[in-house]
């Protein structure tokens, strides 16, 4: 399937949305991408917008405290989503596929800066709500539940220790063979965290009527269960 994110939002409909919320390295982009297959559901990586956003805006060569520039970035940007053959989940940015060099850390550390920027945020607002196509849509991201689909019906925050999402990200990272430490990592997630629970727009926070799962301890296919608990299915 191919989602094409162009200037014109689709319309959005009244589809079920499933939002899942919660800090980098909770688990949820695993556990949002199974839900979503297993629901036959649309996926929304929401982070992925920020961070074509913060790979084009290198690409540019752009300064990140220059927010006029940035905003025009944002707006200039195509950013496309599809499914390669093995199923996996991929980023084009300006139609280049970008998906690697969206996982690093330099760019999900651009995107944490870039998200705190209201008119960035207002200027992808409608591009992600052109996601909520039937049959329904699974939304990970750290706003899905409180501004972008604060109707949604089923709404999960989702959390770990942050030694537990270090250690993820340090097994991620070495399966890789990129060469980091546990400790550098997590000075890295709990300063990512501080930032995006402390910015002004848009703060990392449960919304409501989320429903916690702490996923420290727990494997994957245990979350994927608790989620799906949450929505009712016919037959
Ligand atoms: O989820 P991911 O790690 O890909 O997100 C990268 C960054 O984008 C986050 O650190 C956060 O600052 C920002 N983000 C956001 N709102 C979202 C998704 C991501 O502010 N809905």
């Amino acid at each position: 399937m191919v989602h094409g994110l162009g200037h014109n939002a689709r319309m959005t409909t009244n589809a079920p949305v499933l939002t899942i919320d919660g800090p980098s390295g909770s688990g949820k982009g695993t556990i949002s991408r199974r839900v979503a297959q297993r629901l036959g559901w649309h996926y929304l990586d929401s982070g992925a917008l920020y961070r074509a956003v913060g790979v084009a805006a290198g690409w540019a060569d752009l300064d990140l405290d220059d927010h006029g520039a940035l905003v025009r970035c944002t707006f200039d940007t195509r950013i496309g989503f599809r499914d390669d053959a093995a199923g996996e989940l991929r980023v084009l940015v300006n139609d280049v596929d970008a998906t690697d060099e969206l996982r690093t850390e330099t760019a999900g550390a651009a995107a944490s800066a870039i998200a705190a920027i209201p008119e960035i945020r207002a200027a992808l607002k409608d591009r992600q709500r052109a996601f909520r196509q039937p049959p329904g849509l699974v939304a990970d991201g750290r706003d899905m539940g409180t501004v972008i689909f604060p109707d949604a019906p089923f709404k999960v925050f989702m959390t770990a220790s942050a030694d537990e999402r270090a250690q993820r990200r340090y097994k991620q990272l070495n399966d890789k063979g990129v060469s980091v430490t546990l400790d550098g990592l997590l000075r890295e997630i709990l300063a990512r965290d501080a930032r995006d629970a402390q910015r002004a727009v848009a703060p990392l926070r449960p919304a409501d009527d989320a429903v916690h799962i702490d996923t420290t301890g727990l494997s994957i296919e245990d979350v994927v269960e608790q989620v799906l608990a949450l929505v009712p299915r016919e037959g």
